[in-house]
C-alpha cells in the first residue's frame, strides 16, 4: 500500500518500530548456529570438550562394560549421558568436539535415534558441537554417509558431511572449523586458531591390507589446501602475523606415529597397543610439513590417554568416555579439555594464541583434573612453563611451587 505523505510521521513510528522488531526477531533467534562464527571470549580463553568412543546404544537397557562387580547393577548408557552433564557443567566449554564411536553401531537398535540420544546433552546445553565418525558409527541402521547426514541436522551442530569446495574427497565429516580473534581486537577478523576434523575411516577396503582405515590422498590435499589459505590470511595484511596461528586436528583412528613414545617421553598412560592402520598414509609427515597443526586428538584406544611430541606435534588420546565402551574396571572413564590462551597486549586487548593447554578429568566424585600440562606456547622458555601450569590450569591436582 502507498503511504498517505499528508500523515502526520508520528502514525509511522509503529511501523518503523515493528520492522525493527522484525529485524531482531531475525537477527536475534536464527535456526542454527550455521553462520555464527565462533571466537574468543573477553577472558582471552577458547575451551574445547573432547568426547571419545562413547559407545551408545539403547540407553536404560544397555549394559556398562568393564566396570567393578559393584558398579554393574544400574549402569547403562545412561551413565555416559550423565557423565557428558557433568563435564559440561564443570568445564562450560566453548565447544564440544566428539571423536567418533559416538554410537556402538552393533548395539543400537535404531541409529538415529541412538544418536539423538548420545548428543542430547550437548544439545541440551546450547554449546556449539561437533562430531566425527569412528569405525563403530556405521555399524546399526545408517551407512556412514546417513550418519553424517543426521549429525549435521541436529541442533547447535557446526558439523558439516563435508567441505563445499572439496568436489571430490574420501570419508564423511571432513571440515574445518575458524576460531576468530576477541571482538574489538586487532585479530577481531582472522582465525586465530585452526580446528580441523577428518574422517579416519573404519576399516580397509583394500584386499591386500587389513585393519583399520586411514586418512586418504584426498583428504590431505584439502586439508594442505585449507591450511595454506588460512596461512596466507593470517600472515597477511592487516595485522599480518609471522607464522601461521595454531592448529588442532580431531579425528578417531590414531596416526602409527603414536608408536613413538614411551612412559619416558609422554604425560598420561599407555595400557594397550596403538590401534592405527597397518600402513601409513602419511597425514603426520603432512602436518609437519604444513607447520600449522601442534596438536592432534584421538580416541579410538580407550585405555590409552597419553600425549607425546613428536617433531613439534602433541599426539594426544582423550581416554576412553563412555560405559558401554571396553576400559578397565576401576579406572576411571574420562574426557579431555583443551584450552588456547591469547596473549594479553601492553595496551590491555587481546593478541594472538599465546599458549595451548590440557588435562583430562575423571567421572569420580570429584571430575578429578590430572595430567595438566601445556602442549604448546608462543614462548619456550621452561620458566614460562611451569608458571603457565601452576596458575593458569586446573589448581587442585598441582601445588605450584611459589615463585
Ligand atoms: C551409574 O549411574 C547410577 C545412577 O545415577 C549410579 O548410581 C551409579 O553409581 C553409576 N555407575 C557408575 C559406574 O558410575
Ligand atoms: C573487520 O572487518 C570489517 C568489515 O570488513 C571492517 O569494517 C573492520 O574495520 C575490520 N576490523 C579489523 C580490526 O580489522
Ligand atoms: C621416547 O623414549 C624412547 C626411549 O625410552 C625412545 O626410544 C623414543 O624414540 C622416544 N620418543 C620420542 C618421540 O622422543
Amino acid at each position: 500500500m502507498m503511504m498517505n505523505k499528508k500523515r502526520p510521521p508520528v502514525v509511522f513510528l509503529p511501523c518503523v518500530r515493528v520492522s525493527v522488531v522484525v529485524f531482531l526477531v531475525l537477527v536475534c533467534f536464527k535456526p542454527s548456529l550455521g553462520d555464527q562464527k565462533l571466537r574468543f571470549g573477553r577472558d582471552g580463553e577458547f575451551k574445547i570438550l573432547q568426547v571419545a568412543d562413547m559407545h551408545y546404544a539403547d540407553g536404560k537397557t544397555t549394559p556398562c562394560e568393564d566396570v567393578l562387580p559393584t558398579q554393574v547393577a544400574g549402569c547403562s548408557d545412561l551413565n555416559t549421558t550423565a557423565f557428558v552433564n557433568r563435564m559440561i557443567l564443570a568445564e562450560k566449554p566453548d565447544l564440544i568436539v566428539f571423536t567418533g564411536d559416538n554410537i556402538f553401531g552393533f548395539d543400537a537398535t535404531d541409529a538415529a535415534k541412538s544418536l539423538n540420544a548420545a548428543f542430547a546433552p550437548a544439545i541440551a546445553s546450547n554449546i556449539p558441537w561437533v562430531a566425527v565418525l569412528g569405525n563403530h558409527d556405521q555399524e546399526s541402521t545408517l551407512s556412514r554417509e546417513g550418519v553424517m547426514k543426521h549429525i549435521v541436522t541436529l541442533k547447535n551442530t557446526l558439523s558439516q558431511v563435508n567441505p563445499p569446495e572439496a568436489h571430490i574427497i574420501d570419508g564423511f565429516g571432513n571440515y574445518n572449523l575458524e576460531i576468530g580473534g576477541v571482538e574489538g581486537s586487532s585479530f577481531k577478523n582472522k582465525s586465530v586458531l585452526n580446528l580441523y576434523f577428518l574422517d579416519s575411516g573404519d576399516y580397509s577396503t583394500v584386499p591386500a591390507i587389513g585393519g583399520y582405515g586411514w586418512i586418504k590422498p584426498s583428504q590431505q590435499l584439502w586439508f594442505e589446501r585449507t591450511s595454506a589459505k588460512l596461512r596466507r590470511e593470517y600472515m597477511s595484511k592487516p595485522a599480518a602475523q609471522k607464522a601461521p596461528a595454531p592448529g588442532l586436528a580431531y579425528f578417531h583412528i590414531p596416526l602409527p606415529e603414536f608408536a613413538s613414545f614411551d612412559s619416558s617421553n609422554f604425560t598420561g598412560v599407555k595400557q594397550e597397543g596403538i590401534s592405527s592402520a597397518s600402513v601409513n598414509s602419511g597425514f603426520f609427515t603432512t602436518m609437519v610439513a604444513a607447520g600449522d597443526v601442534k596438536a592432534v586428538f584421538t580416541g579410538h584406544d580407550h585405555v590409552n590417554d597419553f600425549c607425546g611430541q613428536l617433531t613439534g606435534i602433541q599426539l594426544c588420546y582423550a581416554g576412553g568416555f563412555g560405559y558401554h565402551a571396553y576400559g578397565k574396571a576401576g579406572w576411571e572413564r574420562r574426557a579431555r579439555v583443551v584450552v588456547a590462551s591469547l596473549e594479553k597486549l601492553e595496551k590491555g586487548g587481546w593478541g594472538a594464541v599465546k599458549s595451548i593447554k590440557t588435562w583430562k578429568r575423571l567421572d569420580d566424585a570429584h571430575l578429578t583434573a590430572v595430567d595438566g600440562q601445556v602442549l604448546w606456547s608462543k614462548s619456550s622458555s621452561g620458566r614460562f612453563l611451569l608458571y603457565d601450569i601452576c596458575h593458569s590450569l586446573a589448581q587442585r591436582f598441582l601445588s605450584c611451587p611459589r615463585n
